[in-house]
């Protein structure tokens, strides 16, 4: 562990054929420190996102990941240096049950020794899927599937989850369980980037805010100055 930035862009630029989309963008997250990226449609968050996975790679600018120089890397050193793109939607095994999906998963990531250690702990963290062990995995409500993901993701113990959207088509009250799954998530030291239209929630998560318009950074600051910044700027985009 070192006092290094889990995550930093510099002047990081990125594009998609003749189209760029990102200008100039710099950003730093701190080890265990949660960030709300937000902005109008088309802003560039996820490739913001993508960009900080090695989903796409930058033209110009850099990218570092626990200090160590990633500008060239591919998409699996940054997840062995412990980037994890959360899963989207509800990936899991719909026929298997609760904990068929996190043994499949625990043994690839973890070993076939420490399956059960896994387990134990995905269950201590989530007691609701410790209920629902035997259940099968597509019967599951929308937020409990998302936990289900999202636990496999936790006992890995990434430095940095790079969540895009997470809640994107859930109910309100399953968007507030999918939070609170976050911040377990964020209670066990892994750092957060967080992408999200519901901007009250990540703001109640998250400690920074960046906002993107136009493929560069607007503004920067603490969450708790960011409302009316924010709000005001969405407001203004989408009145223009
Ligand atoms: N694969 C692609 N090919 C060409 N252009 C792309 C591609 N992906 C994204 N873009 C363009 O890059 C710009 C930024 O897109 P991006 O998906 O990063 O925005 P976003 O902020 O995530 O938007 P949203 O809130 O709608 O998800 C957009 O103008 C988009 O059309
Ligand atoms: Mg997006």
């Amino acid at each position: 562990m070192t006092d290094a930035p889990i995550l930093e862009l510099t002047d990081v630029s990125a594009e998609y054929g003749p189209f760029r989309s990102l200008f100039g963008v710099s950003l730093t997250i701190r080890p265990g420190a949660a960030v709300a990226l937000l902005g109008a449609n088309g802003a560039g968050k996820t490739t913001v996102a993508r960009v900080a996975s090695g989903l796409v790679s930058a033209s110009a600018g850099s990218v570092t990941v626990d200090g160590t120089d990633m500008t060239e890397a591919r998409t699996y050193e940054f997840a062995r240096a412990g980037v994890a793109h959360a899963p989207e939607g509800r990936s899991v095994f719909a026929t298997f049950t609760v904990e068929e999906n996190l043994t499949l998963s625990f043994r690839r990531a973890l070993g076939r020794s420490r399956v059960k250690a896994g387990l134990e702990e995905a269950y201590s963290l989530f007691p609701r899927l410790g209920e629902r062990r035997s259940q099968t995995a597509g019967t599951l409500s929308g937020g409990e599937q998302r936990m289900l993901s999202l636990s496999r993701v936790l006992v890995e113990k990434p430095r940095l989850l790079i969540a895009d959207e997470l809640s994107l088509g859930l109910a309100p009250i399953v968007v507030d369980e999918v939070y609170e799954t976050l911040a377990t998530i964020r209670g066990t030291g892994t750092a957060l980037l967080i992408v999200e239209q519901h901007v009250q929630h990540a703001l109640e998560l998250c400690d920074d805010v960046a906002l993107l318009d136009h493929g560069t950074i607007a503004w920067e600051g603490p969450a708790s100055e960011a409302a009316e910044v924010v709000v005001t700027h969405l407001f203004d985009r989408e009145g223009s």
